[in-house]
């Protein structure tokens, strides 16, 4: 760790949230180089939808590599990427009767972010895209326009133009629709917002701190882009991969993105991203929009393989009855500490246990952390511990994941009796 904390730049994060050398991993458990067993809730940030080293991800990758497969093809044509385009087609937008093109981006969310930023902006000859509050989109400097949280953003990256910031579902609360105060900003000439080339959207908010929009609000929503013809682009790039149940996590909705951002899990837990656009979308000449590392061979081989799980039905309904376990147990966590509020939300296999203060859910992170549990903290000010388990968890490891947050939650109130009962300020909470 010492050559890490000397050699790396200071803006290493996670290394310093989950303080371990880590070494093996398998499924939903990771070990550090003393073989200490860790369960994974964070799932490397929704990129393990399948599990770390899952076994058949891992044996396809292992024989194309055997084999001497084109590990770098830029893009250009290679049995992998054929196999990977077919598999997509015939096992996830067919059977959806979903008509979109592929494109290949660089490798990481962000990239895919930029990509349908400039795409959108390019068709629809106008600069303004609208994002909404929470929405977490990526870093890069396109993205991070459309990022919410003032963490990331500094008035010195000069790249607040051309964004505007609509309130989410419920920003408000449960009376107020944000669509109807998004609607009178674009009838309104004097608004000062300018009538946007697309609007992005995250389905449920993950970084955002577990915001799910309601099947309502995104049909509305839907119809609003329509009316004022505005693409509407569909950031699925931590909740879709089956993370809310089904493949897309806009399904549930019955509403049909102009664009989709797909990264973390599509690659099979290695680096990939994409983006869908409905094919008169397709507007760009060939080469303008290009890069060296797109079309990541191995990825393409680990993702045809991640596809698999979609052929039958089955780990769509592990995620629906793995995530009731995971509602249930967090409501029963809920109920039994009345001292503080605490409020649960999710979708499929993204929950949030949100604690309303940062101090006290980045207290539970670091015990559970301590106690063998990896798991994050998101929303603005990180007051929601996060739990995002690989989906192929097994029921037995989930549950135990469950009881040690109720362990260290139980230890973490008694703490804080003992302090507040002693007179002393509770410097946790402050
Ligand atoms: C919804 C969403 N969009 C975009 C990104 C950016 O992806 P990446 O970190 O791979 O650039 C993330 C990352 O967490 C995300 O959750």
């Amino acid at each position: 760790m010492r050559i890490i904390e000397k050699l790396e730049s200071d803006v290493r994060s996670y290394v310093r949230s989950f303080p371990a050398v880590f070494d093996t991993a398998q499924g939903a458990l990771l070990f550090d180089k003393n073989e200490k067993k860790y369960i994974d809730f964070f799932a490397g940030a929704g990129t393990l939808n399948y599990g770390h080293n899952n076994p058949r991800i891992n044996e396809a990758i292992i024989k194309y590599l055997e084999r001497n497969g084109v590990v770098h093809g830029l893009d250009k044509a290679t049995v992998a990427k054929i196999d990977f385009l077919q598999k997509f087609q015939d096992t996830i937008l067919k059977p959806r009767n979903l008509e979109y093109k592929v494109q290949f981006t660089g490798p990481t969310g962000t990239n895919s972010v930029e990509t349908a930023l400039k795409l959108a902006r390019l068709i629809k000859k106008r600069s303004n895209i609208i994002s909404f509050t929470n929405g977490y989109h990526g870093l890069t400097m396109g993205a991070l326009s459309t990022t919410g949280n003032n963490f990331y953003r500094d008035e010195a990256y000069g790249v607040r133009l051309n964004t505007d910031f609509m309130p989410y579902d419920k920003y408000f609360g449960d009376d107020v629709n944000t669509i109807d105060y998004f609607r009178k900003f674009l009838e309104d000439n004097s608004s000062g917002v300018d009538l946007p080339a697309a609007v992005i959207i995250e389905t449920i908010q993950g970084e955002g701190g577990i915001n799910v929009a309601s099947v309502e609000w995104l049909k509305e929503l839907e119809s609003l882009c329509r009316e004022f013809d505005i693409l509407l682009i569909v950031d699925d790039i931590q909740v879709g991969n089956g993370r809310a149940g089904t493949f897309f996590s806009f399904e549930r909705a019955g509403i049909t993105p102009d664009l989709v951002t797909l990264s973390k899990s599509i690659g099979g837990g290695l680096p990939m991203a994409l983006l869908l656009m409905r094919p008169e979308l397709d507007q760009w000449q060939p080469g303008e929009h290009t890069g060296t590392f797109r079309g990541n061979n191995l990825a393409f081989i680990a993702a045809a393989e991640g596809l698999s799980y979609w052929e039958n039905e089955d780990l769509s309904q592990a995620v629906f009855y793995k995530g009731d376990i995971i509602k249930e147990e967090l409501e029963k966590i809920r109920d039994k500490y009345k001292d503080i509020e605490i409020e649960v939300r999710g979708l499929g296999m993204v929950w949030g246990l949100d604690m309303k203060n940062g101090g006290i859910a980045s207290e539970i992170s670091k015990m559970a952390f301590e106690n063998g549990l990896i798991i994050e903290t998101a929303g603005s000010n990180g007051e929601v511990v996060k739990f995002l388990p690989p989906l192929i968890i097994e029921e037995d490891l989930l549950r135990e994941g469950l009881k040690i947050i109720d362990m260290v939650i139980a230890s973490y109130m008694k703490n804080r009796k003992e302090l507040i009962t002693g007179g002393a300020f509770d410097r946790i909470e402050k």
